[in-house]
């Protein structure tokens, strides 16, 4: 039972959960005038401590196409914020007007810290370094509706594997499914966080490896998600630069590929897929933040109870 729940971090939804949060996203791609009612009277709180392009706008427009209305704002500097209010003060006035808020933060932990200061549900919209839970059931959606099941697939994720949250999330949800098997590429200094290794990855039984070179499995893949270097989150801008280009997603490095190899990212790029690859069949990246309006869709009526 989703109704009620602060959704904060991947392990917040169980396997069941997100069965049933991909059944109903599906439902409403097929059938989306049917829910264009589900929320109406209902009011969302959308704060933006960070900026945000597709979780934001997903996130708006998935209230909005369920008949619900929207508050919030995209640039703390325009709330109270900017003259000192703290974090729970902030959540206790919007808490106050809405009946669920959705926030992105650039502190880790900030939305845990948020759900303890008020009773309406929190949902995570990405924290720091840390963890993007509703990105997670976007990829699960889009790779269900590339492949057809979620089980039994090599998955190379790719890039900042050290500070991108989309993949500390995926790792966490996709492991309780049978037979991943993840390929972790990415140079020494963005490697995965040694917590995810230990409490995920070793925990679960997950079969895994580390390699810097793309090339050198790009053949064996069945899902490969490449991610952006997280400018934001380097201490040293020179360390950023040296990183930033580590991968490069071209058509010859496609060369190798299988031919039903489904590319991921959960975007923005930079430069780390060529707009060459964007016309390629497998390039499912476009959809994947269309999903993302869908899967949140669902979240919402869960959470609210208004299904
Ligand atoms: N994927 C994602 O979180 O994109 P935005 O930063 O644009 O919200």
């Amino acid at each position: 039972m989703l109704k009620g729940k602060d959704i904060i971090d991947a392990s917040d939804l169980n396997k069941l959960d997100v069965e049933e949060l991909l059944i109903l996203a599906e439902n409403i791609i097929e059938n989306p005038r049917e829910y264009a009612d589900t929320c109406k009277g209902k009011l969302l709180g959308s704060l933006f401590f960070e900026p945000s392009t597709r979780t934001r706008l997903s996130f708006e427009s998935a209230m909005l196409r369920l008949g619900g209305e929207i508050i919030g704002f995209s640039d703390p500097d325009s709330s109270s914020v900017q003259k000192g209010e703290n974090l729970p003060d902030t959540i206790k006035t919007v808490a106050s007007y809405t009946d669920l808020i959705v926030m992105r933060h650039p502190k880790e932990g900030a939305p845990r810290y948020a759900a303890d200061s008020t009773d309406i549900p929190i949902i995570n919209a990405g924290d720091g370094g840390h963890q993007h839970p509703t990105q997670t059931l976007t990829d699960l959606l889009t790779i269900k509706q590339a492949k057809g099941k979620i089980e039994n697939f090599t998955i190379g994720l790719c890039g900042d594997l050290k500070f991108g949250r989309t993949v500390h999330s995926l790792i966490k949800a996709i492991c309780q499914y049978e037979g991943i098997k993840f390929v972790l590429i990415s140079p020494e200094e963005l490697q995965i966080p040694e917590y995810i290794k230990g409490e995920i990855l070793d925990k679960s039984k997950s079969e895994y490896r580390e390699v810097e070179r793309l090339e050198q499995v790009i053949e064996e893949l069945d899902i490969l998600y490449m991610t952006r270097v997280q400018k934001e989150r380097f201490f040293n801008e020179a360390d950023y630069v040296r990183l930033k280009d580590s991968y490069i997603l071209d058509m010859e490095k496609l060369k190798n590929a299988k031919e039903d190899l489904t590319i991921l990212h959960p975007l923005p790029r930079v430069n780390e897929i060529s707009v060459e690859v964007d016309s390629d069949p497998r390039a499912w990246y476009f959809k994947q933040m269309r999903f993302g309006m869908f899967i949140r869709m669902a979240l919402i009526m869960k959470i609210l109870g208004e299904e």
